[in-house]
């Protein structure tokens, strides 16, 4: 990734993560997606008092994107950004979302407030996944 699109990306992660809401976890994350037009896309996580209803900050990203009409060939890059000794890790949810929404060779920055990062691409993250050419793959029982 060229480093004027690291730096794009770092100062739009740092920005929504402070606009998390998760009064319950104290967890701030913040994800931002590099679109092939150059605009870059955010998300928080939400979180709710029944907290399996919360939002992970890399989901509300990617449905943000896709509420625009974006889809999978314009996002060319990600970064993810939490509270962490180390890169934030995205969930398990959030992979499989991911493994549909973004193409398989894009590159996604997991960082924290020091700049620790790994960079690892879609494919990488969730091998193995459920994906729709299974369904379209199914037999008949
Ligand atoms: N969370 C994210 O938003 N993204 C991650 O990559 C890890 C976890 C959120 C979910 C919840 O609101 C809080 O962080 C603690 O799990």
């Amino acid at each position: 990734m060229k480093s004027a699109d690291y730096q794009r990306l770092y100062d739009a992660v740092t920005r929504v993560a402070k606009q998390a809401y998760a009064p319950y976890s104290q967890f701030a994350v913040g994800a931002a997606l590099l679109m092939k037009d150059g605009q870059i896309i955010t998300g928080a996580n939400v979180e709710n008092a029944s907290y399996g209803l919360s939002n992970c900050a890399e989901r509300s990203a990617l449905f943000t994107a896709y509420s625009l009409g974006y889809r999978q060939n314009d996002i060319i890059g990600m970064m993810i950004i939490g509270p962490t000794l180390g890169p934030v890790s995205p969930c398990g949810a959030c992979r499989q979302v991911m493994a549909e929404l973004i193409n398989p060779d894009v590159e996604v920055v997991m960082t924290n407030w020091e700049k620790q990062d790994l960079v690892v691409k879609v494919k990488d993250l969730l091998p193995f996944r459920f994906a729709k050419d299974d369904l379209d793959g199914r037999k008949q029982v």
